[in-house]
C-alpha cells in the first residue's frame, strides 16, 4: 500500500486539545468537492471552542456546521475541576482537489508540568486521487480519551486507536517543529512512544503528581499523574473490564439510522465505580443501568455510510479522595449499507419483528431462531409468510432479556442462525439480528397518565427468574408515547 502516514505526538502543550479528522463525501453537482471536518476539542468549560483558519491553499466555504457536547466531567484535578469535550462537525465546499491546510491555536488551559500554555494544531488535506484507490486520500481515524489519568506508581500502556481506511500504515511520532506542531516540543520523562504500534508506555518515572498536556497532530490529549495507588492490580482500586465489554480494537458493524449500543461492565473490589468517560462522534450518549453497567449509544446518519468512527472509553472508580481510571479501550464502528431489512414494532406485551426475506440471502427460518426457541410460541414459522420472517416475541418469553437504565426499560432478543434448529447451542453465528423495545419508565402526567402496574415474569440471563413491576400506558395514547426502536447488527465470522 501507499506510504506510511505520519502522526505526531507531543507530550507537551495544553490549552484545550482534541482531534481533527476529515472525510471526503463526494462531488457536488457543480463539480466542487464536499469535505466534512470533525473537530473534537476539550476545554475546561463547555463554552469554549476554537477557530480554524485557512493557512495554505483554498479551504473552500463552510456550508453547514453543528456543535455539541460529547462528554464532560467534574472529576478533573483541583486546579481545573471540570473538563468538557465538544465536537464540531463542519461541511465544506472546496472548489478544487488541490491541497490545503488549516490551522488552529489557543492558549491557557491548566498549567502543565512541562510549562507550556499554548497549543498549535494543523490539518493538511489533499483531495487528489490516489493511484491505488482512484479516490481522494481519507484521513486515518485516530482516537484517545481527552483526559487520561494514572496513579504515579502504576505503569501502563495506552494503545492509541489508529485505523486507516485506505490501508496505509499509521505511525506516530512526537511533534518537533516548534510553534507549528507544538509550542514547546519538550518531552517529559517517564514515557516511551512505540511509533510503529502507536503505543504510549508510562513507566512511573515522574517525581510528583502533575498534569501533562500532550498533543499529536492531529491528536492531542492530556495526561494526569495521580498520587500513588495502594495497589496497581486491576480490579482492586483500578477498575477492571469484564464481559460483555468489547475488547480494545474491536470492530463493530452498524447501519444507518440504527442505534449502536456498547455495554461496558467493570469491577473494582476496593473502590466504588463512579462514572464512564467517553470520546466519540457528536450525539453519542452514555447511560448507567440500574445493575451498574454503563451503556454507550450512538446512531449513525445517512451521511455516515462507508465511514468509520472510533469510540473510546474508560471507567473511573473513587475511594475517599482517590480517583482511579481503568485502562482505556477503543472500538471502531464501521457504518455499512443497510444489509438486513427489518422493522420492529413494540406492543404492550410483545415485540413484532419483520425481516425481509430477500435481505437474508437465502437463509430459511428453519435455520433461524430466537434466543430461546424451546417454547412453540417462539417458533419463527408460526407467523412468517412468503416475503417476511415474522417473529411475535412476548416480553416475558423466548429468551427476551430485560435491562433497565435511569429512564427506560429495555426488552431484548435476537434472531441468530443455527445448523440445526434442535441444537440448543448456536454454533454458527452467520447472522445476528438483535432487536429491542424500549419503554420509558415515567409517563406524562399532564396527559392523564395513570400508573398501571402489572407483573411480568421475566427470565434475565445472570439474574434468574424474578418478578418485575413496570408501568405501561393503559390507553390508545400508549402507542404514541412509547419509544419505538429497533436495532440490527450483523456479524459474519
Ligand atoms: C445530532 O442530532 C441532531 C438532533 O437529533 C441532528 O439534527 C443532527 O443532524 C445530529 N448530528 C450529527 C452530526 O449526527
Ligand atoms: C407478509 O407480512 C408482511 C408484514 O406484515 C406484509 O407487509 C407482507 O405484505 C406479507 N406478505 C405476503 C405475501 O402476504
Ligand atoms: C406532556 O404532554 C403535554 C400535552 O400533550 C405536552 O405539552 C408536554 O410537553 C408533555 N410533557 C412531556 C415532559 O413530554
Amino acid at each position: 500500500m501507499a506510504a506510511a502516514l505520519l502522526l505526531l505526538l507531543q507530550l507537551d502543550a495544553a490549552g484545550g486539545w482534541g482531534t481533527v479528522t476529515y472525510s471526503y463525501k463526494g462531488r457536488n453537482p457543480d463539480g466542487s468537492f464536499r469535505v466534512d471536518f470533525r473537530d473534537r476539542a476539550t476545554y475546561d468549560g463547555c463554552q469554549y471552542s476554537r477557530y480554524q483558519t485557512c493557512s495554505t491553499g483554498n479551504c473552500g466555504l463552510v456550508t453547514n456546521q453543528q456543535r455539541g457536547i460529547t462528554d464532560r466531567s467534574t472529576n478533573a484535578p483541583q486546579s481545573n475541576r471540570q473538563w468538557c469535550e465538544t465536537e464540531t462537525v463542519q461541511q465544506r465546499k472546496v472548489p478544487t482537489d488541490k491541497p490545503f491546510e488549516m490551522r488552529a491555536s489557543s492558549c491557557c488551559w491548566i498549567p502543565t508540568r512541562n510549562g507550556v500554555s499554548g497549543w498549535r494544531f494543523r490539518t493538511q488535506v489533499d483531495l487528489g486521487s490516489r493511484s491505488d484507490t482512484g479516490k481522494p486520500n481519507r484521513s486515518p481515524d485516530i482516537a484517545i480519551l481527552p483526559f487520561l489519568r494514572v496513579p504515579q506508581n502504576c505503569p501502563r500502556t495506552y494503545k492509541l486507536m489508529s485505523f486507516d481506511p485506505d490501508g496505509d500504515t499509521v505511525r506516530c511520532r512526537y511533534g518537533n517543529i516548534r510553534n507549528i506542531e507544538c509550542s514547546g516540543c519538550n518531552q517529559p520523562s517517564g514515557f516511551v512512544l512505540d511509533q510503529g504500534s502507536c503505543s504510549l508506555h508510562y513507566r512511573n518515572a515522574i517525581a510528583n503528581p502533575s498534569v501533562f498536556g500532550s498533543y499529536k497532530l492531529p491528536l492531542q490529549f492530556s495526561f494526569l499523574m495521580d498520587p500513588p495507588a495502594p495497589s496497581c492490580v486491576d480490579g482492586l482500586y483500578l477498575p477492571r473490564f469484564v464481559h460483555p465489554t468489547p475488547e480494545d480494537g474491536q470492530h463493530i458493524n452498524a447501519e444507518v439510522n440504527k442505534e449502536v449500543e456498547i455495554r461496558v461492565r467493570a469491577q473494582a473490589s476496593h473502590a466504588t465505580l463512579h462514572d464512564i468517560i467517553i470520546s466519540g462522534p457528536l450525539n453519542i450518549t452514555k447511560h448507567r443501568s440500574t445493575h451498574g453497567d454503563f451503556v454507550i449509544r450512538w446512531t449513525p446518519g445517512p451521511d455516515d455510510v462507508g465511514d468509520h468512527y472510533p469510540i473510546c472509553f474508560a471507567v473511573e472508580s473513587v475511594i475517599e479522595s482517590g480517583i482511579y481510571q481503568s485502562e482505556m479501550r477503543c472500538v471502531l464502528v464501521n457504518i455499512g449499507q443497510r444489509l438486513i431489512e427489518s422493522h420492529v414494532t413494540c406492543h404492550e406485551s410483545s415485540m413484532t419483528v419483520e425481516v425481509t426475506r430477500s435481505s437474508l440471502s437465502g437463509l430459511h427460518e428453519d435455520h433461524l431462531r430466537l434466543s430461546d426457541p424451546s417454547n412453540t410460541a417462539c417458533n419463527l414459522q408460526t407467523n412468517s409468510n412468503s416475503t417476511h420472517i415474522i417473529a411475535v416475541v412476548p416480553l416475558n418469553a423466548c429468551g427476551t432479556q430485560i435491562k433497565e437504565d435511569e429512564e427506560n426499560l429495555v426488552f431484548k432478543n435476537e434472531i441468530t442462525t443455527v445448523d440445526n434448529i434442535h441444537d440448543l447451542i448456536t454454533r454458527n453465528h452467520l447472522l445476528e439480528v438483535q432487536f429491542y423495545c424500549q419503554y420509558p419508565k415515567h409517563g406524562n402526567m399532564s396527559q392523564g397518565f395513570t400508573a398501571h402496574r402489572r407483573n411480568v415474569v421475566v427470565w434475565d440471563k445472570g439474574f434468574g427468574k424474578f418478578t418485575y413491576e413496570f408501568e405501561f400506558y393503559p390507553d390508545s395514547q400508549y402507542r404514541q408515547m412509547v419509544v419505538i426502536q429497533g436495532c440490527t447488527l450483523w456479524r459474519t465470522m
